[in-house]
């Protein structure tokens, strides 16, 4: 009998829900939150109404899209953390719900442990391989040596590299989230016309508020000389910040890469949506002989196809959620 799971993803700022059959995805369907905009950052409280509004014609859709009928759904798998409690609280909670009108099991997925196992959506990486995971709420080093079995072997002391382009963005007078435009503008810019120094930080461990303040100190400066020197200096801006940011992630991924002997190695979350981060991460492959593994565009920013994947082999694990679950705002690996 096939295994048909409908999974809810609601952690941050994006409703999704997508059906899997057999681990193929019939359908994902992801609605975003434009209300966010107008402040600069995700709202919370703003989030959670949203997910409210959105989550009923999201799976809805998301169901007639597969073409299946609610009768024939093996099991309901939700995101459980991390992520903001109120936003996840929606998907959780609708879950519940809908698992005990239809007599369903549920499962539980860890919305990082989702993100890696996006790639078996497309792709079949060999164990055990490398995950650079890089979104708006982390980054780390992943040591994946199983679908469900993985390792964190570096992270970032502060911000996640989301946020770095984010927050830079924001400096630059961009509206919120600025890491698509960052990477935009830097296309018709000059990556070398700025330098901003790279953190010193051990092992296979990140920071980048320090990267952050820099950019903020050099833009006071130059502005109290030149009003307008963020907009006539724009592209370059972008570019060299972008290239600031992806010196640091593939320095770190390359040195934990060789340390440790790898040479199956994989992008995922958010920012692996970047146009520089994929080609220069390709480049990298090359250089070392690695196999590279960088999930769809659609499947890198957040979307429930990666948690009906996860929740498959959960599934094939047996390892089942009950009524009893409850979001986690921090939710390790
Ligand atoms: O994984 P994701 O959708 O949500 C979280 O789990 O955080 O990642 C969102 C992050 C945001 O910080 C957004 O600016 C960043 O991914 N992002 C990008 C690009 N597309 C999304 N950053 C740089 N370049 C992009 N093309
Ligand atoms: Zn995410």
């Amino acid at each position: 009998m096939s295994i048909i799971i409908l999974a809810i993803e609601s952690s941050c700022d994006d409703t999704s829900a997508a059906v899997s059959k057999d681990a193929k995805i019939l359908a994902n369907v992801i609605a975003g939150q434009k209300v966010h905009e107008l402040w600069g950052g995700v709202v919370p409280e703003l989030a959670s109404r949203a997910h409210q509004q959105n989550i009923v014609p999201v799976v809805d859709l998301a169901i007639q899209q597969a073409g299946i009928s609610r009768e024939e759904i093996s099991a309901i798998a939700f995101t459980r953390g991390p992520g903001l409690i109120g936003s996840l609280l929606v998907g959780v909670s609708f879950a519940k719900a809908f698992a005990l009108a239809k007599n369903l099991p549920l499962i539980e997925v860890n919305h990082m442990q989702a993100h890696i196992l996006s790639h078996f959506i497309d792709s079949n990486p060999s164990f055990p391989f490398l995950c650079l995971t890089v979104s708006g709420g982390h980054t780390q080093i992943v040591l994946v040596k199983n679908f469900l079995e993985m390792e964190v072997v570096g992270e970032t002391l502060d911000d996640a590299a989301g946020e770095a382009f984010d927050k830079s963005a924001k400096l630059l007078g961009l509206p919120y989230p600025g890491g698509p435009l960052i990477d935009k503008y830097s296309k018709q810019g000059d990556a070398t016309k700025f330098l901003f120094p790279e953190p010193q930080i051990k092992d296979f461990d990140f920071s980048f508020s320090g990267v952050k303040t820099s950019i903020l100190y050099f833009l006071q400066k130059e502005t109290r000389k030149n009003p307008d020197f963020i907009k006539e200096n724009l592209y370059d801006l972008c570019a060299s910040i972008q290239k600031t940011i992806v010196d640091i992630l593939l320095k770190k991924l390359e040195k934990a890469a060789k340390k440790m002997n790898i040479k199956e190695v994989a992008l995922a979350g958010g920012v692996s949506a970047n146009s520089e981060l994929r080609t220069r991460f390709e480049e990298l492959g090359k250089k070392n002989s690695w196999a590279t593994y960088i999930p769809k565009f659609e499947y890198c920013t957040d979307n429930a196809a990666m948690i009906a994947i996860a929740a498959h082999y959960k599934f094939l694990n047996n390892e089942f959620s009950n009524q009893q679950a409850e979001p986690l705002a921090r939710y390790h690996l």
